[in-house]
């Protein structure tokens, strides 16, 4: 059985979604816009990249990959000088892999709130220092809206499963 630092690694105890949840603030630098002072959306889906990382890690207790991305819309821009944040957490796992729902909104220095700019599901796999799938901790859902979530992620993945791509493709 796979072990990381002692810990038997499909005998790990369930975790609440409260354990891995993670917001991160950034402020966004004229090196990441255009001409115009509006930041690529590349920038932020590096952003988003990191805070799923960093979710799915805290969840699984191990180091993880990126395996998808579903589609990003963009539904307000991002300028130089707001502050963007970000908000993750996991909202379902299967075996190996965890669906992490991350919210970006930006924050002007002069504004009162924050607006929304878009919203990201990443599937994120842990893996041992092979680069092999390990089992994640089950995710205890302690709300409605998490149960809710879990089942929405469940239906999401499933899909995912279905339109995937590659040549690792199982299912
Ligand atoms: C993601 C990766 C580790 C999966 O490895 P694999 O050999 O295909 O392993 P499996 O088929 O057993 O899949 C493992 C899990 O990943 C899920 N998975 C694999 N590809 C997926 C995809 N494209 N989208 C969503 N989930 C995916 C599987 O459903 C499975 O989930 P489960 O164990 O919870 O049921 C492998 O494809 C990989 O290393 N990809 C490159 C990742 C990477 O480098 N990302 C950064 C890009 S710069």
């Amino acid at each position: 059985m796979p072990r990381r630092s002692g810990i038997e690694l499909s005998a790990r105890p369930p975790k609440p979604v409260s354990a891995s949840r993670t917001h991160t603030v950034r402020l966004m630098l004229p090196v990441e816009a255009n001409n115009l002072g509006s930041v690529f959306g590349g920038i932020i889906l590096a952003e988003i990249d990191r805070v799923a990382y960093i979710t799915a890690s805290r969840h699984a207790f191990a180091p993880c990959l990126t395996a998808s991305f579903d589609r990003v819309d963009f539904i307000a821009p991002v300028h130089v000088g707001d502050i963007v944040q970000l908000d993750a957490q996991v909202t379902f796992v299967r075996r190996t892999s965890m669906e992490i729902w991350i919210q970006v909104s930006a924050e002007r220095i002069d504004a009162e709130r924050a607006q929304l700019v878009g919203n990201a599901f990443v599937t994120m796999v842990a893996i041992d220092a092979s680069g092999r799938p390990i089992p994640v901790p089950e995710l205890v859902l302690t709300s409605e809206e998490e149960r809710l979530r879990f089942e929405e992620g469940r239906r999401r993945m499933d899909e995912r499963r279905k339109t995937r791509a590659g040549p690792g493709r199982k299912e």
